[in-house]
């Protein structure tokens, strides 16, 4: 576990940028293609927005990179609330990816609709590349956020989503005050099976539920402390810790 704070949300943003590329590169050196799962919410929008101005030169061809959702709400592509719409906005529209690189969750279906067709997307995509470990699809990148109430990607504290072990999306539900409620989410084995997980973290107010998770390692069943990646693992925050 890699824990790596910065003075100011642009430098999170700057660093996460950098090892971003760098996994990227390496991904498409070994196997030709590079896989990301984006989070929603707001810590990654400096990075996305990165991600739409640096392509070029640090950035390796688009062409070589699949983008996939770490979880999406139950709206439809253009709503204000969809995780789609807002990578669209800050980066997916600007750069030259081909279509079939970005694979949506289809949030205008029913849950367990949306969340049985994108298993099975994931599934012919990871097994077409040969990308699958221990059984799953495993992605080269997971990019997570963290509520306030420890809850990640569209895992929240408490729901039975967190014990679903078969499916590699899954049908959730957000917890109280958190809207939209209905959810599609990756399962935690599927979180767990990727190569890196890259937790983005802004704002001192996550300060020590991150403390407690990740430096004391003293919070360990709320679903940010249930990421336990078989690669590696590091969260950027834009606050000091000790
Ligand atoms: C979502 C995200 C969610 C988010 C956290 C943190 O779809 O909303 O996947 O898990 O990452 O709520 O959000 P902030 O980055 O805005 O704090």
């Amino acid at each position: 576990m890699k824990l790596y704070s910065f003075p100011t949300y642009e430098r999170m943003s700057s660093a996460a940028f950098e090892a971003v590329a760098d996994i990227a590169c390496a991904a498409i050196a070994e196997r030709g293609v590079f896989t990301i799962a984006l989070s929603g919410g707001s810590a990654p929008q400096g990075l996305y927005r990165l991600f739409g101005e640096q392509s070029g030169n640090r950035f390796p061809a688009w062409r070589n990179i699949h983008v996939f959702f770490g979880d999406e709400r139950c709206v439809p592509p253009e709503h204000e609330d969809s995780n789609y719409r807002m990578a669209r906005e800050l980066f997916l529209d600007g750069i030259d990816i081909p279509d079939e690189n970005v694979h949506r969750i289809y949030g205008e279906l029913s849950p367990n609709e949306a969340a049985a067709r994108y298993s099975d997307e994931l599934a012919a995509f990871f097994g077409r590349h040969g990308l699958f470990m221990d059984g799953k699809p495993a992605f080269d990148l997971l990019l997570l956020g963290m509520g306030p109430d420890g809850h990640t990607a569209s895992l929240f504290p408490g729901s039975r989503a967190l014990d679903a072990v078969d499916s590699s999306a899954i049908a959730t539900e957000a917890g109280p005050g958190f809207e939209p409620r209905d959810r599609i989410s990756l399962s935690l084995p599927l979180l767990n099976n990727a190569g890196t997980v890259m937790f983005l973290v802004s704002g001192e107010s996550k300060r020590a539920l991150i403390e407690s998770i990740f430096v004391k390692e003293t919070e360990r069943t709320l679903p940010a402390a249930r990421v336990k990646p078989r690669g590696r693992l590091s969260c950027y925050c834009d606050f000091t810790l000790p």
